[in-house]
């Protein structure tokens, strides 16, 4: 996501920092800034793209300075524009400050701090940290104790690096939920959000933990524990290579995005549930309850993998909230005489809100009269940007081709909708009240899914010489197959289908034998007895079941050659579990094939082409 680099010591900051900056591209950005303390004053410098454009801001002789911070934004808050670009600076433009996460309560304090005087540039989440610990210094109070009375005022997640005109040879930097560490070098000192930006510099790093503040300098660095007192902390040697480190330490791009998931759900949802109320709160949709009660059909439209969510977003929203939903591909749905009007909801469904039949599926939706949402991961992308309104993933940036984080988090952005949709209409509060419980559980239940990787990685070694492989599922787990047959085809070039269960008898059924490895998506849901009949039928046929079941089911276990368990949870949830061993097991069978799994042959992240 985001990335943060600070230095303070005796060579000129702009070049390192710049450098720290490169380092960290691959995470993803839509702009850049450093700022520096210079001379008594805050000098900061922003661009929106790449590191090369914030380069040319700087100038050819770049501005001189030993102490700075600088970062990389993936918009979140607020469009990528220069204006939103960190650091972020407070009214009196006496410190500067670069910020990962997602400040909750942003809005309130904002509102609050505005009363009291302060001017906001931007409409980021980040610049009211700024200001309240400009509020703090001006009621007396050090640039350290005024940086930890602000974070115990906000709500949500953070990393940040601050600088300060009152002490020009500090960086203070603090973390809660997103990482941040402290490089020491020799006479100098970093801070960042991920090594690879300091590693050339130095390999001794300080970690720091939820809750703690570092106060850096030159020649030395202090650590503080959350209750301001000053604690010792290991130094780590750190060992790996860039690339690795790049990856979080896993081998491919893909696997850390598949690992990532309990994180990403968690970000997706952050914010987003109102227990009490048992709905959702979705501030992007820019539509009032009466006009979504004046909504009487929706269309989804989506490619791909973000067609195989809009077909579990369909049987949610019929399921749950009672409206008549279709599914179309958006290559297919741009060229037809679809059927829209003003009370047809259209949702596109995009990772990189650039897919060039998703955008024009939607202005086509939209040129009808049809009100257009969009559920896209990238912000400001071309279709957040087009749509009435919309749901943010917060997945954080998906570098490996093969879609996993953002497919989860696109049903679960789904099933917040659906939530939402639901509760204006057919569902209870006590209903609600069960979904919201159930989303809140999510991310572990997954965190629990992917702890059984192993077992998903011997699965692999038994398909490696497979030519074709079946997926079958059914209800919510029928997309799931298809999904799961994609992610294989995709990465480890074996031919694979995925079909509803039941329809396997109308044709599939005559390619079974015991070469055909059959992949059951079955949790213990409404269609499970349905689906135990269909696994009958492969068995009769010499076939070779794999079955991914509920932890506990022995119906299934009898008949499977291997069983892979996920946890308990709402059927229309299911997906977000039962899809993991899918990701994993194409993951492990295209590495044991020796593809290249974070850039199969003949595809590209973003298709901008029809
Ligand atoms: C498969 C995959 C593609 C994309 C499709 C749509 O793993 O990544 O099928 O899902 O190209 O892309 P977005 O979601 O960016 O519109």
């Amino acid at each position: 996501m985001c990335g943060i680099v600070g230095y303070t010591g005796a060579r000129q900051a702009v070049p390192l920092l710049l450098e720290g900056l490169r380092r960290l591209e691959y995470r993803g950005y839509d702009s850049a800034g450093v700022a520096l303390v210079v001379e008594g004053r805050i000098d900061v410098h922003k661009a929106v793209g790449k590191i090369d454009r914030l380069e040319r801001a700087l100038g050819p002789t770049q501005p001189s300075g030993h102490v700075g911070i600088a970062h990389t934004r993936w918009a979140t808050h607020g469009a990528p524009n220069l204006a939103n670009a960190h650091p972020h600076i407070d009214c009196g433009g006496t410190l500067a400050l670069a910020h990962n996460g997602i400040i909750e309560n942003a809005g309130l304090l904002r509102a609050a701090l505005a009363q009291r005087g302060h001017t906001f540039r931007s409409d980021t989440d980040t610049e009211v940290l700024a200001h309240l610990i400009e509020d703090l210094q001006a009621r007396g109070q050090s640039f350290v104790d005024a940086v930890a009375g602000a974070l115990s005022k906000v709500e949500g997640t953070y990393g940040i690096a601050v600088i300060s005109t009152r002490e020009p040879d500090t960086i203070i930097a603090a973390r809660r939920g997103s990482p941040l560490l402290v490089a020491i070098g020799t006479n100098e000192n970093f801070v960042a959000s991920d090594a690879s930006a300091v590693l050339a510099h130095t390999r001794s790093v300080v970690y720091l933990d939820d809750g703690e503040i570092a106060v850096v300098r030159p020649h030395e660095y202090r650590i503080l524990d959350v209750d301001a007192v000053e604690k010792e902390k290991a130094v780590t040697h750190v060992a790996w290579d860039l690339g690795t480190i790049e990856r979080g330490g896993y081998a491919h791009f893909m696997l850390k995005e598949i690992m990532d998931q309990p994180e990403s759900l968690h970000n997706t949802l952050r914010g987003r549930l109102l227990e009490d109320e048992g709905t959702a709160r979705l501030g992007g949709l820019n539509v009032t309850d009466e006009e979504l009660l004046q909504i009487n059909r929706i269309v989804i439209t989506a490619c791909g993998t973000s067609w195989h969510a809009a077909l579990i977003g369909e049987y949610m929203i019929e399921e749950l909230a009672r409206v008549p939903t279709e599914v179309e591909y958006a290559s297919e749905f741009r060229y037809r005489n679809p059927i829209v009007d003003a009370r047809t909801l259209v949702i596109g469904i995009s990772q990189s809100g650039e897919t060039a039949d998703t955008l024009a599926a939607l202005r086509e939706a939209k040129r009808r009269g049809a009100r257009t949402l969009g559920l896209v991961n990238v912000v400001g992308s071309t279709i957040a940007r087009e749509v009435d309104g919309g749901i943010y993933l917060h997945a954080g940036p998906e570098i490996g081709v093969a879609s996993t984080k953002a497919f989860t988090s696109q049903i679960a952005a789904l099933a917040l909708l659906t939530l939402k949709l639901g509760r204006l209409r057919s569902l209870s509060i006590l209903q609600g009240r069960e979904i919201v419980r159930e989303l809140v559980r999510l991310p572990h239940l997954v965190e629990q899914v992917l702890a059984r990787a192993p077992e998903v990685e011997a699965v692999a070694e038994r398909l490696l010489r497979a030519g074709n492989v079946l997926y079958l599922g059914r209800g919510y787990n029928f997309p799931v197959a298809l999904e799961g047959a994609l992610k294989l085809k995709e990465i480890s070039y074996i031919h694979a289908e995925g079909y509803p269960a039941a329809e396997m008898k109308h044709g599939p059924i005559a390619l079974i034998d015991d070469l055909m490895p059959v992949v059951f998506v079955a949790p213990r849901d409404a269609v499970y007895q349905k689906i135990v009949s269909n696994v009958e039928e492969v068995k009769a046929r010499g076939g070779r079941v794999i079955a991914v079941v509920t932890a506990g089911d022995t119906g299934l276990a009898r008949l499977a050659d291997q069983r892979i368990d996920v946890p308990e949870t709402l059927d229309f949830l299911t997906p977000i579990l039962t899809v993991l061993p899918l990701q994993l097991l194409a993951y492990y069978i295209a590495v044991r094939r020796g593809c290249n799994v974070d850039q199969p042959r003949n595809l590209a992240k973003s298709v901008t082409v029809e």
